[in-house]
């Protein structure tokens, strides 16, 4: 995919706002600092569409952006982050929870996980949750540049059995060096 156009649209809250928005979607979900915005920006090729931060819990919107006037790709917020309030905690998982329930034309989620970690009972949560709901989902791991050859290898069965999926389900990404990108890209482009 040639991204000749990424921008910013809006930040909701809302499940009116949710009602206008008809482009095919894409979400991005998963724990808080997993990598989700920096994911978006190395799919756009731009450094700062989606805000970044090695502080957990940047992202507390749903916060869209319009790709070559045709679709557009869902940051959603952190879930798990250790620092926020229960009452804060709480109102970010309705607002993932809304969004999922009511999005029109929501094609795919991809789940993120931190390669270097056990994917944990939320992220499993969510692997469940989306099987539930039938929303088509991709699980994505997340910093491979963090590994060498031997973890790597180890946190693909790790990753898998945890989720109880097959290997090659999973898509093994670094934003950082770019890797895998493509890969993101061929799911996305199978779904337009
Ligand atoms: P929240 O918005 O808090 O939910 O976080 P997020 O999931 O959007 O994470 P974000 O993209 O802000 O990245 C968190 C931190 O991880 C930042 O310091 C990034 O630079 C770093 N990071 C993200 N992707 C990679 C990667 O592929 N490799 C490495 N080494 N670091 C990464
Ligand atoms: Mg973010």
């Amino acid at each position: 995919m040639i991204v000749k156009q990424a921008e910013f649209l809006t930040s909701i809250a809302t499940t009116d706002k949710l009602e206008q928005l008809t482009l095919p979607q894409f979400a991005f979900v998963g724990r808080s600092n997993v990598g989700k915005s920096s994911l978006l920006n190395a799919l756009c090729n731009r450094k700062n569409l989606a805000k970044t931060s090695s502080t957990p819990g940047r992202t507390r919107l749903v916060n869209i952006f319009q790709v070559n006037k045709s679709f557009l790709f869902v940051d959603l917020p952190g879930y798990g982050f250790a620092k926020a309030s229960k009452t804060e905690q709480a109102g970010w998982q309705n607002l993932i929870g809304t969004y999922l329930e009511h999005s029109k034309n929501l094609q795919m989620v991809f789940v993120l996980v931190d390669c270097r970690h056990q994917p944990t009972e939320k992220d499993l949560q969510m692997v469940d949750y989306l099987y539930a709901y039938q929303i088509p989902f991709k699980v994505v791991a997340t910093k491979t540049d963090k590994l060498n050859k031997s973890e790597f290898l180890k946190s693909k069965n790790v990753v898998a059995s945890t989720l109880g999926l097959g290997k090659d389900d999973i898509i093994f990404v670094s934003s950082e060096k770019k890797q895998n990108i493509d890969k993101i890209w061929e799911v996305v482009e199978s779904k337009l």
